[in-house]
């Protein structure tokens, strides 16, 4: 049987898509930067150059299955998943927005289990959260990103330093068109509410304090 969509519901899912399609090109474009700096420097066998291939690659599956969304074709495909593969892979592709930022990153996944969840659609969330999270930092900061299976459930936490979000506006941040950035869209957290109550999963914010920052992310063990 076909879904029949509002007109409304067609243009909120051309605008998501088109957001996702716009931050996995921008990761492309800056990991091709790189790659191609460190050919320039190193020569050819390098570990970063494969690791920036490999998350091209990865980006480039995801604006295909984007594309796929735009024409109704796909809502998802969940699959069975190591959380602990998933989450580091979900940190190194958000590496590539750290640019000229001097950032630590801190990851520690205690222990893992499976996940069955949609790669490409979890891969976006951890790259959103991730991402606002660099941009809420000014030069340097520290974004951390710890990860624990627990009571049946994947817990992922992810912090940062920098400016905080206001109290007023802890859950205005969810909504669509919500953006305190010159060049942002507000959907990116939007999307993610979405895609994992989709997989039934959760996303809260659970503190923004002048110190911290902290999204946890809550995935079903299988
Ligand atoms: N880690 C964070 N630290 C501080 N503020 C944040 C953080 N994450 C989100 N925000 C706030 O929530 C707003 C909404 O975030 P959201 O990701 O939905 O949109 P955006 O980042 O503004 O634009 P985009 O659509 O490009 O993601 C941001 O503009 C910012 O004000
Ligand atoms: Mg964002």
């Amino acid at each position: 049987m076909t879904e029949t969509l509002s007109p409304d519901d067609i243009k909120n899912q051309i605008r998501y898509v088109s957001h996702e399609i716009r931050n996995h090109l921008s990761i492309c474009d800056m990991y091709s930067q790189i790659i191609k700096k460190n050919l320039e420097k190193e020569g050819i066998k390098n570990p970063s150059i494969e690791n920036a291939i490999s998350c091209i690659q990865q980006s480039v599956r995801i604006i295909g299955t984007n594309l796929m969304e735009l024409k109704s074709i796909n809502n998802g495909c969940p699959q069975i998943f190591d959380f602990k593969n998933l989450v580091t892979k979900g940190v190194e592709m958000s590496k590539a927005y750290v640019c000229d930022k001097n950032i630590e990153f801190e990851v520690f996944i205690k222990n893992t289990d499976n996940i069955e969840v949609d790669e490409n659609r979890f891969l976006s969330c951890m790259v959103n959260i991730i991402k606002n999270g660099i941009e809420a930092i000014d030069i340097k900061g520290k974004i951390s990103v710890l990860g624990e299976v627990k009571n049946g459930k994947g817990i992922i936490k992810i912090s940062n330093n920098g400016k905080p979000i206001p109290k007023d506006k802890q859950l205005t941040i969810f909504e669509q068109g919500y953006t305190t950035k010159q060049t942002g869209s507000g959907l990116g957290l939007a999307i993610c509410k979405r895609f994992l109550a989709e997989q039934n999963a959760t996303l809260e914010l659970k503190k923004s304090t002048k110190d911290q920052t902290t999204f946890e992310i809550g995935v079903n063990i299988i």
